[in-house]
């Protein structure tokens, strides 16, 4: 597992180089950006950010859950959301096809 120590190690010697290893994180916290503080602002109000930070998912995945939560009522201009797909997809990214959310 020296891949995962070293981003582990990056992680903590410097929050601010965390996208330096985007996609690469294990159980890291995830790289500061437009994108962390949509999920905090706007998905925060039904549940915690460490709740939507600590799942991996395929990009297609997270584009699904994404309109899932909006569907749910969560708020996003259409920008928003892909700023926020596109953060999700690069940054907790998993390698296995984890299933959509379900309605
Ligand atoms: C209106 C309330 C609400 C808002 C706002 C909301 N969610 Fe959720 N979310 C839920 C509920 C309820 C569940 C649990 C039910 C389920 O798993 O289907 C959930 C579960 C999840 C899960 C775990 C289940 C899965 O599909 O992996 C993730 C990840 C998630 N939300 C991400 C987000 C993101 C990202 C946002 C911001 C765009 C967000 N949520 C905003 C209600 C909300």
């Amino acid at each position: 597992m020296r891949i995962r120590d070293l981003a582990l190690t990056l992680a903590l010697a410097g929050a601010g180089i965390g996208s330096a290893v985007a996609g690469q994180q294990a159980a890291a916290p995830p790289p500061p950006g437009p994108g962390l503080d949509l999920i905090k602002e706007r998905c925060g109000f039904c549940h915690s950010t460490a709740q939507v930070t600590s799942v991996r998912k395929t990009p297609a995945a997270w584009a699904a859950t994404v309109q899932s939560m909006i569907d749910r009522g969560a708020e996003l201009e259409p920008e928003e959301q892909k700023v926020m797909t596109d953060y999700l997809a690069a940054n907790l990214a998993g390698g296995d096809a984890s299933a959509p959310a379900k309605n």
